[in-house]
């Protein structure tokens, strides 16, 4: 059985990401920071993984000057996030300061300073660590993994009054791998319930339904909307092939279904290695097709 990382599963999702970011929230998010005012945009990014973005929004020109904490539980992952962001201003050729335990890459137009904060969502929102009173927190294919009710309150109470918040890449319910295979139905309808049983760090962790509940959790929470839209992942093979390390991704993925129902004994293990062998073949063959349906929210924080 392959080992599978996670650093590069995520270096191999950023290409999915780009495509699949929903424009017209983000151009919102755009539009209301650069009504803002001169100074730095301070930023939290929870569940930041290896920062990709961080460097999305800066060769997207979506940030220019900002104070930016990542956020995350994995050490390993920042680390990773740390050597990216260093080689990222080496190629864009800007110049990288690393003042203390942060980075700031400045040069013609970007002045981004960037903190690394390596800790559990939950523990630190309880604690008085880490920025306060931030103009922006961002979620990206995150949220999905925290329990959103008790968690929108605490991250709200980060952020300064007027802030806004950018919520992307939030799961809802769909999942979709083509050529239809006759035990997608089945195998499937596990995996989603496995992830609104999920439990991880003593709290439920999860819901396959996030992006739609969102649409009400965000404004009960205090939030109100300022977009919101589809950021579906398509992953498809061009008669090139997948696009840069996508069929890494779409492995990855087979492997995320195979373990979690590998602990499920509902799930009869021939029917789940049958259709894993089947999935991984047609990944080799350049014949997988795969699309993860997902929303995407921009809005301001309560008052
Ligand atoms: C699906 S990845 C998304 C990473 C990044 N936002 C991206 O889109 O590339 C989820 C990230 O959340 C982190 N994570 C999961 N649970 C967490 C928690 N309770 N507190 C902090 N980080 C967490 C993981 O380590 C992982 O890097």
């Amino acid at each position: 059985m392959p080992t599978f990382s996670d650093a590069r599963y995520l270096e191999a999702k950023k290409t999915i990401d780009d495509r699949a970011l929903n424009q017209r929230v983000l151009a919102s998010l755009r539009n209301e920071l650069a009504a803002r005012s001169e100074s730095a945009t301070t930023v939290l990014e929870v569940g930041a993984g290896i920062g990709t973005m961080a460097t999305r929004l800066i060769d997207w020109q979506v940030l220019s000057r900002a104070e930016y904490t990542l956020l995350d539980l994995e050490l390993e992952l920042l680390g990773e996030a740390r050597r990216r962001l260093l080689s990222f201003g080496h190629e864009r050729g800007l110049v990288v300061d690393e003042p203390g335990d942060c980075l700031r890459l400045h040069g013609a137009n970007v002045d981004v300073t960037v903190r690394f904060v390596a800790a559990e969502l939950g523990a630190f929102l309880e604690s008085s660590a880490g920025p306060q009173g931030v103009d922006l927190l961002i979620a990206n294919a995150f949220l999905d993994i925290v329990d959103v009710p008790s968690t929108l309150p605490r991250l709200f109470a980060r952020g300064a009054r007027g802030g806004l918040f950018w919520f992307c890449i939030n799961f809802d319910g769909e999942t979709m791998f083509l050529p239809e295979h006759a035990d997608d139905r089945a195998l499937l309808d596990v995996y989603h319930r496995s992830m609104d049983e999920r439990v991880r760090h003593g709290r439920p962790a999860g819901d396959s339904k996030t992006g739609r509940h969102l649409l009400l959790e965000l404004p009960r929470a205090g939030a109100s909307l300022i977009a919101a839209g589809a950021s579906d992942w398509v992953v498809f093979p061009s008669e090139l092939g997948y696009t840069a390390d996508e069929a890494y991704f779409l492995r990855h993925i087979v492997n995320t279904i195979r373990a979690e129902l590998e602990r499920h004994t509902e799930v009869p293990r021939a029917m789940l290695t049958a259709w894993c062998d089947e999935r991984n073949a047609q990944i080799e063959r350049n014949a997988l097709c795969y699309i993860a349906h997902q929303l995407d929210f921009a809005g301001r924080l309560p008052r």
